[in-house]
């Protein structure tokens, strides 16, 4: 779906829904190249690739995977997807060394380092190759004709990054927050006082009347924009009055 010039969103149908199965959105990014955020669960990609291309979009125009981290539900496919496209990979630094350091969570390592798919209560993953990405870090970031901004926003893990294009009043922000709330600081790598400090961080861009979240609907227009970081300000301080963050 179109939301504006050279953006297009692909909503999850679970929504905020977590009590299923839990997908996350994607967002294309298109110019000469194109960027795809959050390629999403694997199982997944083949209708991804059908409502990419339903929108006119080539395929073999996508020249960039961006992960805004590396929880399965927005990065399992990014491996198979930039194989199939020729495309490029990109997670930030400090989320592949979380990944390693125990980020892994929702996959199994065996003691040679190496990552299988878990089994028992989990879903079966596909396991990521890091060394096939490159190592994201906050700033300006050139891609195509296009110049975005990333911000390392930890707090639901420590390398979640977000991604800000300012010609089109973009910001993506992956499981920072949502529209009504923020995200989970509770699973492994979380971090309620970064979560702080990622909201505000990310509440200081003026240039921003679109956000597109990792889970949820779009928050479209600067009203609803500023509506949701003082939802999201009031819960910060309403979980902290009552010592959960
Ligand atoms: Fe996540």
């Amino acid at each position: 779906m179109l939301l504006r010039d050279n953006v297009h969103f692909y909503p999850s149908p679970a929504g905020l829904d977590f009590s299923g199965e839990i997908n996350s959105n994607s967002v294309l990014v298109t110019g000469s190249k194109h960027v795809l955020i959050d390629p999403g669960l694997s199982k997944r990609w083949e209708e991804l690739k059908e409502k990419i291309v339903a929108d006119g979009i080539d395929l073999s125009d996508i020249g960039l995977i961006f992960c805004t981290h590396s929880h399965p539900d927005h990065a399992e496919a990014a491996c198979r997807a930039a194989t199939e496209l020729g495309a490029d990979l990109l997670m930030a630094l400090a989320e592949l060394d979380f990944f390693v350091q125990g980020g892994a969570i929702f996959y199994y390592r065996t003691e040679e380092g190496v990552y299988l798919p878990i089994k028992g209560n989990f879903p079966v993953f596909e396991t990521p190759d890091l060394n096939r990405f490159i190592k994201g870090f906050p700033g300006p970031f050139f891609f195509a004709e296009h110049k975005f901004r990333l911000f390392l926003t930890p707090g639901h893990t420590p390398g979640c990054m977000s991604l800000h294009w300012p010609d089109r009043g973009l910001l993506v922000t992956g499981d920072v927050y949502f529209p009504g709330t923020i995200g989970s600081v509770e699973l492994f790598g979380g971090s309620p006082s970064s979560m702080y400090r990622s909201v505000r961080l990310l509440s200081g861009l003026q240039d921003v009347d679109l956000v597109l979240c990792g889970h949820g609907g779009p928050l479209e227009g600067r009203q609803a924009v500023e509506d949701n970081y003082r939802a999201l300000m009031a819960e910060i301080e309403d979980k902290k009055a009552k010592g959960v963050i």
